[in-house]
């Protein structure tokens, strides 16, 4: 019935998502590829009732990647989902020992980049350049990038017209064209959380990591790979192979949000098993835990008004000591920054 050639095929996937924009799940999306090759071959009347009811597998974003016939968005996507074996410390081609750690794009952005309130990156393109407040200035969606690979990643920065930079951003900007009108792209970053007005308390922070994250990320957190894999199964979350302390990560309101509504792996901010109170806990235990240092960040933030409260390294614009910006309370700093600088600060 279907005479098209993978890549036709493809492309007029790709055409029919951009135009019925909420059409995106792959088996709907499968359902009417269908229905588009047997629009164009076959009068309405004679579609055959057996063709619309036969079972369809949802294509998977791996599938039509492949399927795609476009090397450079292939290997932005391996760099995406696969980093630690394409771009880690160890891989053999010196050039492309870009990351300093364990992690993947993907062990954050999670589900390829496409999960709700899983820090998605579907939309992110059309909102570059953007204003940073950790450069204060507009930044652009490589530089953006480069700020996860050098911390995130613990890695270097890329030049921005290097090929493994552009290939990203082909993956960032397929997501954006194949996602139009999903739930992700409607969501931006992380969901908020109720923050305790109290400091973290580290031993709660524990007895939650032993009982809910340990099983995977290990009890000395250092994440758990087969022996002689370069990949983690479970990824660390301190530790020498972790995030270095200049990551979004490393604030304890992003980390909180980020656990709330994605930890224990497999639960989503639809069914959230931790409550706030755990979730802030538990990510102010990880963050008080050995990890890479970043240097220069003192560098960070020009304009101090912009730093996000829960950074955990100075300097500061305000009055309040570096332990609570690690670890709260933080509703005061948040009080403070709103009354002295009519700067609304979320994490
Ligand atoms: C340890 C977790 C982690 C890893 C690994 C990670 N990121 Fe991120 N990324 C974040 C967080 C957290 C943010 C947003 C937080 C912030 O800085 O405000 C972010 C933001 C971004 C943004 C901007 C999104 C927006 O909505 O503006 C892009 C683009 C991005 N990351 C790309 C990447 C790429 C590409 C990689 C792999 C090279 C990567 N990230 C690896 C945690 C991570
Ligand atoms: C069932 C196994 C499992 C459990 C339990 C679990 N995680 Fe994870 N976690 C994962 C996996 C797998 C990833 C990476 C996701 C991916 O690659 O798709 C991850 C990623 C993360 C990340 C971002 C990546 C990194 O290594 O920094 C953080 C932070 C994190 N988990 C924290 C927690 C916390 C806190 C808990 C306990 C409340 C927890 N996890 C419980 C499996 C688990």
């Amino acid at each position: 019935m279907n005479t098209h050639s993978p890549e036709e095929e493809f492309k007029s996937l790709a055409r029919g998502i951009a135009w019925w924009g909420g059409l995106t799940l792959g088996g709907i999306s499968a359902v009417f590829l269908a229905l588009l090759a047997l629009s164009t071959s076959t009068p309405k009347t004679a579609v055959p009732e057996a063709v619309i009811t036969e079972p369809t597998t949802p294509i998977s974003i791996a599938d039509r990647i492949a399927q795609s016939g476009d090397t450079q968005l292939q290997d932005g996507y391996a760099f995406f989902v696969h980093t630690d074996e394409t771009l880690g410390p160890q891989q053999e081609n010196p050039e492309r020992r870009i990351t300093g750690n364990g992690l993947k794009c993907s062990s954050c952005h999670l589900n390829e980049g496409t999960q709700p309130f899983g820090l998605p990156l579907n939309g992110v393109s059309q909102r570059f350049p953007q204003y940073r407040g950790r450069e204060d200035k507009i930044g652009t969606l490589a530089e953006r990038v480069n700020g996860c690979f050098t911390r995130s990643m613990n890695g270097k920065a890329l030049d921005t017209a290097q090929y493994e930079m552009k290939a990203i951003i082909s993956y960032i900007d397929w997501l954006d064209l194949n996602q139009a009108g999903t739930e992700a792209q409607k969501v931006k970053g992380l969901k908020p959380i109720e923050l305790p007005n109290r400091a973290v308390d580290l031993a709660h922070g524990k007895e939650v990591y032993d009982r809910a994250c340990a099983l995977c990320h290990q009890g000395n957190g250092l994440g758990l790979k087969n022996p002689g894999a370069i990949s983690y199964t479970y990824p660390p979350l301190w530790g020498p192979d972790a995030y270095n302390n200049g990551a979004g990560m490393s604030r304890v309101i992003t980390a909180a949000q980020f656990i709330k509504n994605n930890m224990p792996f497999g639960i989503n901010y639809e069914n959230p098993t931790l409550t706030d109170e755990e979730a802030y806990d538990v990510a102010g235990f990880i963050n008080q835990q050995p990890r890479p240092q970043k240097s220069n960040l003192e560098q960070d933030f020009p304009n101090l008004v912009k730093k996000p409260v829960s950074t955990p390294y100075p300097p500061y614009l305000d009055p309040f000591p570096q332990s609570q910006h690690q670890m709260g309370p933080y509703p005061e700093i948040i009080a403070y920054y709103a009354k002295q600088y009519q700067e609304e600060k979320k994490n």
